[in-house]
């Protein structure tokens, strides 16, 4: 049962600016080989894997989405939030598409993998009403949005890697980060605050860690190198160790599963994302 909004609180909106959708950038990925991360070619095929799972991700994100936007009633802002969003995504979709279709130029054998990571979704969604849906998305956002803070903040990630694969991924997550609460808010209006039902949700969107572990293995097997266990030790130690992408994430994730979890805005996280901004605009070819 959809909530009634006091007087006081006309948005359920926790994303205090307008959500900017860049529909403006260009991409060049051309002068990209194989190992695109600092030579190293396991952890090329991990973000290899990012980038082939973003359109599966992002295509079931928005068919959970779409179909409840048009049934809220009486919060136009939460309304536009959704519709920017859903926005968004269809522009993040295109451009890892460009990319994709060069890494598959390159030898990556994309549409396997893409086929591997549909019937990933299709086991995590299996049995779920379309509120369902709307708990594992908002669980699957709360993941983008730490991840993003971990990719923008970390220099020696970003640093590693080939400058337009980079800004692929600045661009991507700056706008995981500007609209990481609003399929939260989505949430909370159809389902309410009911902390069993986020905690099951969020439990099914653990799959989205084995999708992308799957196919960094499919994607090691397509090198035209051998993958030794030193660079399975150098992957893990990424991962988890230094400078540990998902370590790092570790306390942002958890934050979601408290029963007092909320994301807020602040005017720092506001400069934050105009000085990101002008990161990504700066590297326009
Ligand atoms: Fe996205
Ligand atoms: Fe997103």
């Amino acid at each position: 049962m959809p909530p009634v909004l006091s007087s006081t609180a006309q948005t359920l909106s926790q994303t205090p600016y307008d959500i900017n959708v860049r529909a403006d950038l260009k991409w060049d990925f051309s002068k990209v080989g194989k190992q695109f991360v600092d030579g190293d070619p396991l952890i090329s095929c991990l973000w290899a894997a990012f980038s082939i799972g973003a359109p599966v991700i992002e295509r079931f994100f928005i068919k959970a989405l779409k179909p409840t936007v048009d049934t809220i009633v009486g919060d136009e802002k939460l309304i536009d939030d959704v519709r920017c969003m859903i926005a968004q995504e269809v522009h993040h979709s295109a451009a890892h598409i460009v990319f994709n279709k060069h890494l598959e130029s390159l030898g990556f054998d994309v549409k396997a993998v893409t086929k591997q990571m549909e019937a990933t979704v299709q086991v995590m969604t299996r049995d779920m009403t379309p509120i369902d849906m709307l708990g594992i998305v908002a669980a699957g956002e709360h993941a983008l949005y730490s991840f993003a803070q971990v990719f923008i903040r970390s220099n020696q990630v970003r640093k590693t890697m080939h400058p337009q694969v980079e800004r692929l991924f600045l661009y991507h997550m700056l706008e995981e980060a500007e609209h990481g609460a609003v399929s939260h808010d989505q949430y909370r209006y159809f389902a309410g605050n009911d902390y069993f039902h986020r905690l099951r949700t969020a439990s099914r969107a653990r799959h989205l860690f084995s999708l992308l572990t799957d196919a960094v293995s499919t994607l090691s097997g397509q090198l035209d190198v051998e993958i030794t266990a030193k660079n399975w030790i150098a992957l893990h130690r990424y991962l988890w160790g230094n400078p540990g992408l998902f370590r790092l994430m570790i306390g942002n994730l958890a934050g979601y599963l408290a029963p007092w979890y909320q994301l807020t805005f602040t005017h720092e996280d506001e400069a934050d994302i105009k000085r990101w901004n002008d990161e990504l605009y700066a590297g326009q070819p």
